[in-house]
């Protein structure tokens, strides 16, 4: 006669989702998150989705109620899932904000207000003319309609390679045609990177506060993503070199130049001091350009530090045009294959007239002035930024687009984004940019880019500095 079924055997089949703690080490609670992070990620558990009573599921793991309690707190505090007395624990149904659609939150600031919230490109005065006199001569060239409308190898046509390939030497960044995959724009170059160098099961790591693109989508690729201590050089190689000794970590995510959001620039010594921990423990290295800088405030490139195990980010996005999607993923000529193989799956390549139009843009003198002129602008708004906001802790480059204001005390993050609002100023909170569960610092980043004039930008300064001096609305505890 079969034996009748233990309570353990008995609450697994009546439990819908039950993680796979078999391979995991490390405390039990921690396993379930993350098993259950995973299982979102991959559309296993849908958003509203109920999980299993408490008890039912620590019955059916052979763990205690209190291992599961924990569980779902840290899930909830995770944002994974929300619980409702008298309906249990449910996958959060709401977006979170790596996948509100971008821009969502400018449809709900005012018509009227001065959007500080988007690291964007400042528009040229002439682009529009300098765009349409572009698409004219296009119109001219035989050899370009047929790179535009034939199919094309997956890395990209040679000659466009070859031709960017050229414009990057000529900016002091020394890469071959052959190491060259062109890319729809720098993200695109960073999901690829991931998805065909990263395997399931395996980490990705990053400075804690990093560019919210590449937490979306290591997140939507499932892999783990790991937060590394940073300080005012960005990632700290003591705390890289603990976190690998820990874990198996495949590839680190890194902008030396200045870190989006909070402008960190890392030193020789530190990127070296980096390449030596991805040698010891076999990491790629994916830097993002994408923030591109003229050569004479740029550091060495990790590619040219570690040229086996290094990846670069191009994309015309901060030069040009964020919207022609146009750029390029540099690797080294051994994993060349990998990545174009990953490619083809996608889309076979990127649609031919988008190289043609970028990189005749990109080459012509015509953006070289845009290109100039953008510089120019870029580095007066910082005079105006110093100008208003003297005395605040705020960390940026000469080049960059945004500057990381270290809130004074006692301000919030959150309360400071809601003040700038009510006085017209549009900027974003910070958790976007926090890796997992990192809790978000009382700073915000402020775009100096997306106003057309730089009277409005100082406007906006003007009004921000006027809400730090002033200081928050009194708060009052609830008794
Ligand atoms: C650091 C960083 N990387 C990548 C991107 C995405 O670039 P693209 O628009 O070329 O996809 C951005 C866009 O803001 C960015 O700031």
């Amino acid at each position: 006669m079969p034996s009748a079924p233990s309570i353990q055997e008995k609450a697994r089949q009546r439990c819908h989702w039950l993680p796979d703690l078999s391979q995991h080490r490390g405390a039990r609670y921690q396993g379930i998150v993350d098993a259950l992070a995973h299982a979102i990620t991959q559309g296993t558990l849908a958003p509203g989705e109920r999980l299993p009573p408490q008890r039912l599921m620590a019955d059916a793991l052979g763990v205690t109620v209190g291992t599961i309690t924990r569980a779902y707190r840290e899930a909830e505090r995770r944002g994974l899932v929300e619980a409702k007395v008298g309906s249990g624990t449910r996958i959060k149904s709401a977006l979170s904000e790596s996948d509100k659609p971008s821009f969502s939150h400018l449809s709900q600031a005012a018509a009227d207000s001065i959007d500080l919230s988007l690291s964007i490109q400042t528009p040229h005065p002439g682009r529009h003319t300098l765009w349409t006199s572009l698409i004219h001569e296009f119109g001219d060239q035989t050899h370009a309609s047929t790179l535009a409308l034939d199919y094309q190898t997956e890395q990209g046509a040679l000659a466009h390679r070859q031709q960017l390939a050229d414009w990057l030497n000529q900016q002091s960044l020394h890469v071959d045609a052959n190491e060259l995959i062109l890319t729809t724009g720098g993200q695109h170059a960073d999901y690829l990177a991931l998805q065909a160098l990263v395997r399931p099961g395996e980490a990705v790591a990053s400075a804690a506060l990093t560019y919210p693109g590449m937490i979306a989508a290591s997140r939507q690729l499932g892999f783990k993503h790991i937060a590394v201590p940073m300080d005012a050089e960005g990632i700290q190689p003591e705390a890289l070199e603990r976190l690998c000794q820990q874990q198996r970590i495949r590839m680190l995510y890194v902008m030396p130049e200045h870190n989006n959001p909070t402008g960190a620039h890392m030193s020789e010594t530190r990127r070296q001091a980096i390449v030596d921990v991805a040698r010891r423990h076999d990491m790629f290295l994916l830097e993002d350009g994408v923030q591109f800088v003229p050569a004479a405030y740029r550091g060495r490139p990790f590619f040219e530090l570690a040229p086996e195990r290094s990846l670069y980010i191009f994309s015309i996005s901060k030069l040009l045009s964020g919207g022609l999607r146009f750029g390029a993923l540099r690797a080294p000529a051994a994993l060349v294959s990998r990545l174009t193989a990953a490619l083809r799956a996608q889309c076979w390549s990127l649609p031919g007239i988008v190289p043609c139009l970028a990189l005749a843009w990109l080459t012509s003198p015509q953006g070289n002035a845009i290109i100039d002129w953008q510089w120019q602008e870029v580095i007066a708004r910082h005079q105006l930024l110093d100008q208003y906001l003297a005395g605040y802790t705020l960390s940026t480059h000469p080049c960059s687009f945004h500057a990381w204001l270290k809130l004074p005390e006692p301000w919030r993050a959150h309360e400071f984004v809601q003040q700038a609002a009510s006085v017209g100023v549009t900027l974003i909170n910070p958790d976007p940019f926090c890796v997992g569960s990192q809790p978000a610092p009382q700073s915000v980043r402020i775009c100096l880019t997306p106003p057309e004039q730089r009277e409005r930008l100082a406007l906006g300064l003007e009004r921000l500095a006027r809400l730090l001096h002033t200081g928050p609305p009194l708060r009052m505890p609830l008794v």
